[in-house]
């Protein structure tokens, strides 16, 4: 089990003042959660951290990892664990970077300021750790728009968009994990992964707010290019739902 957060004392209110209720709401949320001064003592830029830990913890995703290709990184708590797995240097760089906002640097990342969508972006990815990744995450959020079907639609795509680029560039026994929604998650998405890699995995771990409709899609054991992935039916591949109290009728 990772750590239990700890920190300094939770329960603080804020001020009305003149924020806006939902602002002082997001706030005081903000302040008193555990994993937002765990990030803050632990050095990482983002609560976001321990989500892949977590995830890491029972399932072994970046343990051997040489090259890691980060999808929607900023602020870069994913990258900084993925640096520091890798021994990423400036030098040999193993850790490529990519989201449309601005990211302050990491010693070892090699940080690409674009659109994941942009053609280009494939290549410049691979070109960045100069080989194949065994391990592709994909933290990507579109940005909201306040619609929700039309939030939700638009990250899904970017999770399908992330799958099929980790199949493209994955070498044999590689992993790939992304941030998809509850019920979001398309039955032909599934089966692709089904086809393509060993186990197939909906997990939702602990650092992922339980009112949050955000959860993970983790697809372990790559079979790579050469495998016969033709049979839409073949349903060889383990499927593992981790997320409580969710049905797997409803996922799929
Ligand atoms: C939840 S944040 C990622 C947090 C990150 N994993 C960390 O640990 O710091 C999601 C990121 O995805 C980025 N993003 C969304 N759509 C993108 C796209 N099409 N191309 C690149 N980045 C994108 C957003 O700009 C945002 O920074």
């Amino acid at each position: 089990m990772t750590k239990p957060p700890i920190g300094r004392k939770l329960g603080q209110k804020v001020k009305s003042g003149k924020l806006k209720a939902s602002s002082r709401r997001w706030l005081e949320r903000h302040i008193n959660d555990p994993y937002v001064q765990r990030a803050k003592l632990e050095g990482y830029r983002a609560r976001a951290a321990f989500k892949l830990l977590e995830i890491d913890e029972k399932h072994q995703i970046l343990k051997g990892a040489r090259r890691i290709i980060d999808l929607g990184a900023a602020p870069g708590s994913w990258s900084q664990i993925a640096a520091k797995v890798t021994n990423s240097t400036d030098e040999d760089v193993r850790v490529a970077a990519i989201d449309f906002l601005e990211m302050a640097p990491l010693p070892g990342v090699k940080i690409l300021q674009l659109d994941f969508l942009d053609d280009d972006a494939p290549r410049q990815l691979i070109e960045a750790i100069g080989g194949t990744p065994d391990l592709v995450v994909s933290d990507m959020a579109a940005p909201t728009t306040g619609h929700h079907r039309t939030d939700h639609l638009r990250t899904m795509h970017l999770c399908e968009v992330a799958a099929y680029f980790a199949i493209e560039v994955l070498g044999p026994g590689g992993h790939f994990l992304a941030k998809t929604f509850q019920g979001g998650t398309e039955k032909e998405l599934l089966d692709m992964l089904k086809r393509h890699f060993k186990q197939v995995i909906h997990v939702k771990p602990g650092a992922s707010r339980q009112e949050s409709v955000e959860m993970f899609l983790l697809a372990k054991g790559f079979k790579g290019r050469q495998a016969d992935v033709s049979d839409p039916r073949d349903e060889s591949a383990e499927y593992v739902d981790e997320r409580e109290g969710w049905s797997e009728d409803h996922g799929r």
